[in-house]
């Protein structure tokens, strides 16, 4: 398993910010984190990101256990990138600045300029390289932010409520750009939101309750989706039925005759598939 958690705990004295998560997680997932403010998601990402130690349990990620790992820095440098809901940026520091930064020490400055710049392409601003953060849009901030997390190359990429701040429209163009990404280049991604339209667009969604795992759900895509709305549509449940009074039916030939025709076989056939998946 790339990435997986056994009963992993982080307690601050009496607070039992997380307490026994065991988790499972593939390479190449969008993973969603939800649950109520204080259930533990962020410290839960801190633990995967190596940025605090556990108070007991175990972590694997990309196949290592981190206890055995001597130079976590250097592990989570390479491995790991960060997204957060006010994005970090430096403030003095242009978009071109603030992605290369995470390279610095590791190649030549025409190198880390060269891949900053064509992680600021990818994320759609180009022409925005040289603005620093003050002269850039919460959502150009929050792509600046993702262009940095993604600079190192990395096989998993944490984001903690990376459009908290943003509005639905620029939350939605955010987590495509996120998805693409996460297809295009099979990055892991794990992201806690508290927004349900973010989840949905996961592929599985985690929810903490008191430091523990509650419950896990897999996201059907929007296109089964789609095909399951018209199945529970007056439509569907017609053709379920296999009978219809409706001309316009007929007219779109499901129907002949009050009777199902092969396209309207064909349809159902459809809606049967889509409640096997
Ligand atoms: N350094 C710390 N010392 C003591 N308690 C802490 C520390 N960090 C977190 N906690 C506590 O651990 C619990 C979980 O906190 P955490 O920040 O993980 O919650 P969260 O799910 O991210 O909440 P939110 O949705 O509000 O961001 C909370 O009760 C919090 O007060
Ligand atoms: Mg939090």
């Amino acid at each position: 398993m790339f990435l997986k958690t056994v009963n992993v705990k982080k307690h601050f004295g009496e607070v039992k910010a997380v307490d026994g998560v065991s988790l499972e997680i593939e390479k190449g997932e969008f993973v969603s984190i939800m649950g109520p403010s204080g259930s533990g998601k962020t410290t839960l990402l801190t633990l995967l990101g190596t940025l605090d130690s556990l108070t007991s349990g175990d972590i694997i990620i990309d196949y290592e256990n981190l206890s055995s790992i001597k130079d976590v820095d250097t592990f989570r440098s390479k491995k790991m990138g960060f997204i957060f809901q006010f994005h970090n940026l430096i403030g003095y520091l242009t978009a071109l600045e603030n992605v290369e930064l995470p390279l610095h020490g590791l190649m030549s400055i025409d190198k880390r300029k060269a891949k900053a710049s064509e992680l600021l392409d990818l994320v759609g601003l180009k022409d925005r390289m040289h603005h620093i953060p003050s002269q850039l849009s919460g959502g150009e901030r929050q792509r600046v932010a993702i262009a940095r997390a993604l600079v190192n190359d990395p096989l998993l990429v944490l984001a903690d409520e990376p459009t908290g701040e943003l509005d639905s429209s620029t939350t939605q163009k955010i987590m495509d750009l996120m998805k693409k990404i996460n297809q295009e280049k099979n990055i892991t991604f794990l992201v806690v939101t508290h927004d349900p339209e973010v989840a949905k667009k996961t592929g599985k969604i985690i929810i903490l309750r008191d430091g523990k795992i509650s419950r896990e759900e897999l996201v059907k895509s929007a296109s089964i989706e789609d095909i399951m709305t018209l199945k529970n549509s007056t439509l569907g449940q017609q053709l379920l039925q296999k009978e219809s009074g409706d001309p316009y039916l007929e007219k779109l030939g499901l129907f002949k005759e009050k009777k199902l025709t092969r396209e309207g076989e064909l349809l159902l056939s459809l809606f049967e598939k889509v409640e096997e998946l």
